[in-house]
């Protein structure tokens, strides 16, 4: 029994490539399913400003395979010194489609992030204006706060006085992995979306740590409860427009992940697509996988859904993925979901 879907190609809306060695390795393992992707700006040193951007936009162009096509959508990292004209001319230009808002410390190489965000206040009116959207991090940052309640705290600490003192400004909560980030998303106009993980759809916090500790299913915002992997699923598998994939698939060597002290972050750009399929026909919602990979998230962004397709295709037995990729003097391990899965792009 073979059983096939063919899409719009899909786009990822949330994607980490790196840079040398690691972007040489990464890159074809997105750009083989997908046509773009709104790659992250916190390299080290972060991109900051817009010629850093067309810069490493460059090094992007220059690492992917010459038989091979991809748009990456640039970004730019907030930071309190960031000049609004400069974000501006960059938008104008058509580099950069987003800014990334990552308060200090919240994540991965995060510690030029926003600590006071009166200080950012002009940047974002004037994105406001010239209607450039923010992509937020949404984990507030305070030792006091429980880390499993970080993003549920930064929607009313943070995100909700942002948004209000900011009218207009479009924003993308990235990486949602809690019931209340969907709920905040459903409770908001048009000028609010949410991107959603393959890994956030299959993995909740028992998955990391029950039976010992998977430093592979470490990430930020780290996994939650059962029912709030089940809110995911129900969001990404409606059809709600505001809901659209963004993989964050999160390269780093297995030296530094299998480690005393683990880096977050899951890579899952080589099975993404296999894994979403599995996961909407579980779900009985296999005809809802075009608008969450291929519709929602151009929709969002202004842009149109690609013209070209991938197929999908079930077969009777499992699909093989790699178990990690080669990346420089080192390895990525390859997201593994701990079932298998019949489904893979031919
Ligand atoms: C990301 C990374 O490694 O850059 N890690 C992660 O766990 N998602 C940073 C991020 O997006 O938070
Ligand atoms: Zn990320």
């Amino acid at each position: 029994m073979t059983q096939s879907l063919t899409i719009a190609r899909p786009d990822d809306w949330h994607l980490h490539l790196r840079d040398g060695a690691m972007l040489v390795a990464v890159l074809p393992e997105t750009a083989r399913h997908f046509a773009r992707a709104i790659i992250m700006p916190n390299l080290v040193p972060p991109v900051v400003t817009g010629a850093q951007a067309a810069a490493y936009r460059d090094r992007i162009l220059a690492a992917l395979p010459a038989d091979m096509s991809f748009t990456p959508l640039m970004t730019l990292y907030l930071t309190e010194d960031t000049d609004p004209d400069d974000v501006a001319a960059a938008h104008a230009s058509g580099l950069i489609k987003a800014v990334k808002l990552y308060p200090a410390g919240a994540t991965t190489n995060s510690a030029s992030g926003v600590a006071n965000f009166e200080n950012v206040r002009a940047t974002l009116d004037r994105m406001a204006e010239i209607g450039l959207p923010l992509c937020v991090h949404g984990e507030v940052t305070d030792a006091d706060i429980d880390i499993f309640d970080r993003e549920a705290v930064f929607i009313d600490r943070v995100l909700d006085p942002i948004r209000k003192a900011t009218p207009g400004l479009r924003v993308i909560m990235e990486h949602i992995t809690t019931s209340n980030g969907v709920d905040y998303v459903k409770s908001n106009a048009t000028d609010l979306g949410a991107t959603i993980t393959t890994h956030h759809l299959i993995i909740n916090r028992n998955h990391l740590l029950v039976g010992g500790i998977k430093p592979h299913y470490y990430c930020l915002p780290v996994a939650k409860r059962e029912e709030h992997r089940l809110a995911l699923r129900a969001a990404a598998t409606s059809g709600d427009a505001r809901f659209f994939l963004g993989t964050d698939s999160a390269p780093h060597m297995d030296a530094l992940k299998e480690h005393a002290c683990g880096c977050a972050g899951c890579f899952t750009a080589t099975n993404t697509m296999a894994l979403l399929a599995h996961v909407f026909e579980e779900d009985g919602a296999l005809d809802q996988l075009e608008a969450f990979a291929s519709q929602n998230g151009p929709a969002f962004y202004g842009l149109p859904t690609n013209s070209d397709t991938i197929t999908l295709t079930k077969s009777e037995a499992p699909t093989i993925f790699p178990s990690k990729i080669d990346a420089g003097d080192d390895t990525v391990t390859v997201f593994d979901p701990g079932f298998p899965v019949h489904w893979d792009v031919t």
